[in-house]
């Protein structure tokens, strides 16, 4: 158990370099065993999940290993096409090995895959562009056993711009005979990061970006070498952690564009916010307004994942704020746990109104998943007193260095 310390009400002032993005590092890392090859991933944070990925691949055979932020891969010893429950429990993400498996070996058994319980979160939509690509996939039990099959290419048309759907097909495209059209595709830059890998690594990808991917064929390259972008969520939640705590921080090494959506509301609040082409200066006086209405969107609008994170910024802003989770249908899960601060949260379904108080006072919470135990960090990071979030190992699933890092900008926090 991972116990967070945190005494509140220091401003955060520093330059604050960004992390790798886990969401563009777990998609790698499944597409390194498209053919046998090898790659050096460079700006990878070291997390949980990228572990977890680093021991799916050395269980299917391949050599695998992170020293601090790079990570080399020779997957050409994959002897395995078969991924074990335990492994597949560790992340949702592991998922995409389905695509990976498939294309490079025709076959793949795995479970069904764990991840933040944040609603259903089926893979209805994997299986049935999968399935139309010939794949034939027999759901057992809890396992998915996809047999031995030979890909071809199809369109798809996604009725929902699912991220994992995407890069599965895309996956499993690269070795399909012809060519595989996604319609209604994904467009966050975690997908466009894909696609620059699979081209690196000799895949004819097109289109990401875009709500249409074309996928025509792969000529193995034998070898790749990629850097990660950096992590659009882990930059706004120090953003949204600077607004609400008060101060003056640079976030270095970001792509703006990729998170402007959490910048505009943070402007919105208060914050003065000077972006250049790879830095963000955000500047507050630690009293924010209230931003009227949020509504989380697929990519390019408010990511669902900053939501928790913009939550615990807005808890003593004036006025009320009203967020609207469209995504996930069980996103609020940390409201309760910032109550126990003080905070006014009253949520209906999928509706969150935050009404702001003039004081937060610090409390024992319990992280509920990855973005709601960082929403609890931020908002300890404005209460009086001591916070101590109780947590599973949930937020060092997406945020390498955190207590470090916040450390760095004068905040007063111990990871125990
Ligand atoms: C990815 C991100 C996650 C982020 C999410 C939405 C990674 C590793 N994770 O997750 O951090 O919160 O995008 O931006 O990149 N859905 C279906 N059927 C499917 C697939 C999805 O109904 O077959 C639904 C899900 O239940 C959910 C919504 O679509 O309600 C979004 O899911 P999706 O875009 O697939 O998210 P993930 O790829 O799981």
């Amino acid at each position: 158990m991972d116990l967070w310390h945190i005494r509140g009400g220091n401003r955060l002032e520093g330059a604050c370099p960004v992390q790798g993005s886990k969401n563009a590092s777990l998609p790698v890392l499944a597409a390194s065993i498209l053919a046998p090859q090898r790659c050096r991933l460079l700006h990878v944070p070291r997390l949980r999940d990228v572990d977890a990925a680093l021991r799916i691949l050395r269980h299917l055979g391949c050599e695998a290993e992170q020293r601090e932020n790079e990570v080399y891969i020779d997957s050409t010893g994959l002897s395995g096409c078969s991924i074990p429950h335990g492994l597949m429990a560790e992340m949702r993400s592991s998922v995409i090995f389905m695509g990976a498996l498939l294309s490079r070996c025709g076959e793949a058994r795995l479970s069904m895959p764990g991840g933040c319980r944040l609603g259903r979160r089926p893979i209805d939509l994997h299986l049935a562009a999968l399935r139309k690509m010939g794949a034939r996939i027999e759901e057992e039990g809890g396992e998915l056993l996809c047999r031995p099959s030979k890909l071809h290419g199809e369109e798809i048309r996604l009725s929902f711009p699912s991220v994992g759907a995407t890069e599965n097909i895309m996956l499993a495209a690269c070795s399909a005979r012809g060519e595989t059209v996604i319609r209604g595709a994904a467009r966050e830059p975690e997908i466009v990061a894909l696609q620059g890998f699979l081209r690196m690594t000799g895949a004819d990808v097109s289109g990401a970006g875009t709500d249409t991917v074309y996928i025509r064929g792969f000529r193995p390259t034998g070898a790749a070498v990629c850097r990660i972008l950096p992590d659009r969520i882990v930059a706004s939640t120090f953003a949204c952690a600077a607004a609400a705590a008060g101060g003056d921080v640079e976030l270095r090494g970001v792509e703006p564009g990729q998170f402007s959506t959490v910048l505009h509301f943070l402007n919105e609040a208060g914050c003065d916010i000077i972006t250049k082409t790879h830095s963000v200066r955000l500047r507050s006086e630690g009293r924010l307004r209230a931003v009227g209405r949020v509504v989380t969107e697929p990519y390019p609008g408010f990511p669902t994942d900053a939501q928790p994170v913009l939550m615990a910024a807005l808890l003593k802003a004036e006025g009320t704020t009203c967020i609207r989770e469209t995504i996930f249908e069980n996103r609020f899960r940390q409201a309760p746990e910032l109550c126990r601060l003080g905070a006014d949260i009253v949520c209906e379904g999928r509706t969150a109104w935050i009404r702001g108080v003039k004081t937060l006072r610090g409390a024992a919470l319990h992280a509920t998943d990855l973005r709601g135990g960082a929403a609890m960090i931020v908002a300890g990071l404005c209460a009086q007193g001591e916070t101590v979030v109780f947590d599973e190992g949930h937020v060092k699933r997406g945020y390498d260095g955190f207590d470090s890092a916040l450390r760095a900008l004068g905040a007063e926090i111990r990871l125990e």
